[in-house]
C-alpha cells in the first residue's frame, strides 16, 4: 500500500533486493568509466581550454599578421620570436618550428604541441630558456579563432 513498486518481482522478495543492487553497481561502474575518461582526455592539459575546443580551420595568412602585429590585448608574437634567420630576439627562433612541433611531445600532434606553446607557456619551456618571459595570458587575449590561425601558421614554418 502506498509503495512503488519498482523492480518488483512478487514471487521472490530477495530477488528484487540483489537486482536493484545489481543495477546501482552497474551505474556506480558507468559513473567510474565516463570519470576516468574525462580525466584522461584533458589530463595532459593544465586547464579547461584544449585543442579539442578549437574551430576545425586555421588561417594561415590571418595568423601570419596576427603574429606580426598583435591585437589591444595580446602582445606581438614577433616582439620576441624570429620567423627568418636574423639573430634571435627575447624568445626563441621560430624557423622550422612546425618540424620540431612534430616530435617534440611524444604522443602529440604537432597542433597540440603548438597550442600547448602558445595558450601554457610554462607547461614546457624550451632548452636553454627561462620559463615566465613569454606572456601566459594568450589563452584569455586571444580567442580560438586566433589560435587556430596562429597554429597554422606556424605549421608553415617547417
Ligand atoms: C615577451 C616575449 C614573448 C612573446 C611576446 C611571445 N613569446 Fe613565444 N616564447 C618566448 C620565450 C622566452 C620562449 C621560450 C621559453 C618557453 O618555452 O616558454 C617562447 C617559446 C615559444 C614557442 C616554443 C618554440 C619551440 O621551439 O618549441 C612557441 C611555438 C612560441 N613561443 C610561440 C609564440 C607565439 C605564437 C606568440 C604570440 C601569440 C609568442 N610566442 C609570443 C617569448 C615570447
Amino acid at each position: 500500500m502506498g509503495t512503488v513498486p519498482v523492480c518488483r518481482r512478487p514471487a521472490d522478495g530477495r530477488t528484487d533486493l540483489n537486482l536493484m543492487l545489481l543495477k546501482s553497481a552497474k551505474v556506480v561502474a558507468l559513473i567510474i568509466v565516463l570519470v576516468t575518461i574525462a580525466a584522461c582526455s584533458t589530463g595532459d592539459w593544465p586547464g579547461s581550454f584544449t585543442p579539442a575546443t578549437l574551430p576545425a580551420q586555421g588561417n594561415a595568412a590571418q595568423g601570419k599578421a596576427l603574429f606580426q602585429a598583435g591585437t589591444l590585448q595580446a602582445t606581438a608574437c614577433s616582439a620576441c620570436h624570429v620567423v627568418d634567420n636574423s639573430p634571435a630576439e627575447q624568445g626563441p627562433s621560430l624557423v622550422g618550428v612546425a618540424t620540431r612541433a612534430e616530435s617534440g611531445w611524444s604522443g602529440h600532434s604537432a597542433t597540440d604541441y603548438l597550442f600547448r606553446a602558445i595558450v601554457y607557456p610554462n607547461a614546457h619551456i624550451v632548452s636553454g630558456y627561462s620559463g615566465g618571459l613569454m606572456p601566459s595570458n594568450y589563452g584569455q587575449s586571444l580567442n580560438g579563432q586566433q589560435i587556430q590561425d596562429l597554429i597554422a601558421y606556424l605549421l608553415t614554418l617547417k
